[in-house]
């Protein structure tokens, strides 16, 4: 079967006045649909830079990225903007949700990023089945001041999961979780590749949730030194 995504000889550069940082250094590797992967490495390796390569919110300075055969790199922003819309769902280690707004309607913004409304199903429906899903039907019309931190995570990958993306990518989604919110966070992203056949990468610190992972790519000075 081919890979969800190829990556071939990617690279990225940033220019700083002192100098270019290299975050990526030459990276060969594949994801296939349906797999969990977490990313793990020291500070400063590249595994954010990584992440929003493949999330296609930062472009390449060299190398091709394909997914589902596409290469990316050569799209314009609007095949880039749509494809993003319609493939991909992030979720941040700070959940980025939005103070005013209840669960629900945190949920329902995704779409308006994405214009891309899921399965015909009525937005609000689907939102409120997401976050049944995500187990916070108790927690309707909250607003995240209101809830645990797990629960905001929880929140946000509803969220995520709100177009119907085929991958998730996930910076350090434990990051701000005690070790029982993390560990339930990780079971909900672990869930969505073994029930849903979501692609799943996520970026993380916890060793001891890297090594229940399916596959460990581990990343060190800008390159993969294991996957
Ligand atoms: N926008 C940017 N401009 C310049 N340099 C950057 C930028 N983003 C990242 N870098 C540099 O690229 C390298 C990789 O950064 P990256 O954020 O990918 O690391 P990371 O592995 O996610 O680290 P952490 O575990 O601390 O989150 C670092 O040296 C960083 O300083
Ligand atoms: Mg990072």
């Amino acid at each position: 079967m081919d890979p969800l995504i190829r990556l071939q000889e990617v690279r990225k550069t940033y220019a700083m006045p002192g100098g270019d940082v290299q975050a990526l250094k030459g990276i060969d590797l594949e994801f296939h649909e349906g797999e969990f992967t977490s990313i793990v490495g020291t500070s400063g390796s590249g595994k954010s830079t990584l992440l929003y390569l493949l999330g296609l919110l930062t472009e390449p300075s060299d190398g091709v990225y394909w997914f589902r055969g596409r290469q990316t790199d050569v799209m314009d922003d609007l095949e880039r903007s749509r494809l993003r819309g319609r493939e991909i769902g992030f979720v941040f280690q700070s959940f980025h949700l939005v103070p005013q707004l209840d669960i629900e309607r945190n949920v329902l913004l995704a779409a308006r990023y994405a214009g891309a409304p899921g399965n015909g199903v009525p937005l609000e429906r689907r939102a409120t089945e997401l976050l049944e899903r995500v187990g916070l039907s108790h927690r309707f019309g909250h607003r995240p001041v209101e809830l645990s931190n797990g629960e905001m995570q929880r929140v946000a990958i509803a969220r995520a999961l709100l177009t119907g993306p085929s991958l998730i990518l996930a910076d350090e989604p434990t990051g701000n979780l005690d070790e029982e919110n993390g560990a339930h966070v990780f079971e909900l992203l672990t869930s969505l590749s073994n029930d849903e056949g979501k692609t799943v990468i996520m970026v993380t610190h916890d060793m001891q949730l890297a090594e229940k992972s399916r596959r460990v790519v581990r990343l060190r000075n800008g390159e993969v030194i294991e996957s």
